[in-house]
């Protein structure tokens, strides 16, 4: 039988959505990644896999949990390579904004890979479907602009790119202005960005720019099942991060990173909303519990579902 084991992960991002939206808006960013960490390990204990981090916390000196590495799951079933960002937005989370979200990306030993990426920067490039093979990286963003535009069947004024609102992008956004495109500027989480730009509905065309580089292995997963195009390349702020990512891309620091680099064969992409965002909706606390909204996409089968769950707290708050 072929298990769809995103359907049994989607209860993993769901405990951390759950455990950390009880920090929303309190203005403690640890407290309320922590919180997703504690819940997503804990219930990632019950699923049958042989489970590795391959993305997480960090490495294993610097976070007790979810480290690179670290084996999870019940150790009866299937290899499976785990990328997890058990709350990405942690900001948008302390502060009550949207699109905090719990994320977990995964690939079966033997039918997918993830890249083991180094905790240094990405530039990313991230459209739709019909711009599948059109774009490059090494371009500058007006021909880009330009490229996106026709496949889409736009003009250029009426696409929307997001971006992170950083000062190392200043160069870059006075340069998709001065093309004339329009622009969505967050102040964090481009994993939700990059996958609003593959899907038209979300009115936002493209991701531009740079954010960290395991956010943008997490990105593509969500790309390769959903369709859509990506191209990256590493950042380094140090000889530091140049060293350490030396070592896991074979010297090649230059190299830029397609989509299949970044995440190969069959993956899958789980994600619940903490807060509401553009993708899925956030967490709401109801008089006997809480109601989620999450997405499981499968590369394989191409399917992309989205899954509300009321849960109950019979016994008080299960997280
Ligand atoms: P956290 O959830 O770890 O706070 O990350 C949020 C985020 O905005 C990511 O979405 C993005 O890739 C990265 O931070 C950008 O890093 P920086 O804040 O250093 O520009």
């Amino acid at each position: 039988m072929d298990r769809n084991l995103g359907l049994e992960f989607v209860r993993v991002t769901e405990a951390a959505a759950l455990n950390s939206a009880k920090w929303v808006g309190k203005g403690d960013r640890h407290g309320a990644d922590q919180a997703a960490c504690d819940a997503m390990r804990r219930t990632l204990a019950d699923i049958d896999i042989s489970g590795l981090i391959v993305i997480g916390e960090g490495e294993r000196d610097e976070a007790p949990m979810l480290f690179i590495g670290e084996k999870v799951g019940s150790g009866n079933g299937p290899k499976v390579e785990i990328a997890v960002d058990p709350l990405e937005g942690t900001n948008l989370c302390a502060n009550g904004l949207p699109n905090a979200i719990s994320v977990l990306a995964a690939a079966l030993e033997g039918q997918g890979t993830l890249m083991h990426a180094p905790d240094c920067y990405m530039d990313k490039l991230v459209v739709p479907d019909e711009a599948r093979g059109a774009i490059d990286i090494d371009a500058p963003p007006t021909v880009n602009l330009r490229v996106i535009a026709k496949c889409l069947g736009k003009r250029v004024e009426e696409l929307t790119i997001g971006m992170l609102d950083r000062p190392r992008h200043e160069k870059l956004i006075a340069e998709v202005r001065r093309a004339g495109a329009r622009i969505r500027l967050v102040t964090d989480g481009d994993v939700t960005l990059g996958v609003a730009a593959i899907d038209a509905a979300t009115g936002i065309d493209a991701l531009f720019g740079i954010g960290g580089a395991p956010e943008g292995v997490i990105t593509a997963a969500a790309v390769r099942c959903f369709g859509g195009d990506m191209q990256a390349r590493l950042v380094f702020r140090n000889d530091e991060e140049r060293a350490r990512a030396e070592k896991m891309v074979d010297g090649d620091l230059d190299r830029v990173f397609h989509t299949r680099d970044l995440a190969g064969g069959n993956v899958m992409f789980i994600a619940t909303g903490i807060t509401l965002g553009d993708m899925l909706k956030g967490v709401r606390f109801t008089s006997d519990g809480a109601l989620t909204e999450s997405v499981v996409m499968r590369s394989a089968s191409g399917t992309v579902r989205r899954i509300e769950t009321r849960h109950r707290f019979q016994d008080g708050p299960k997280y």
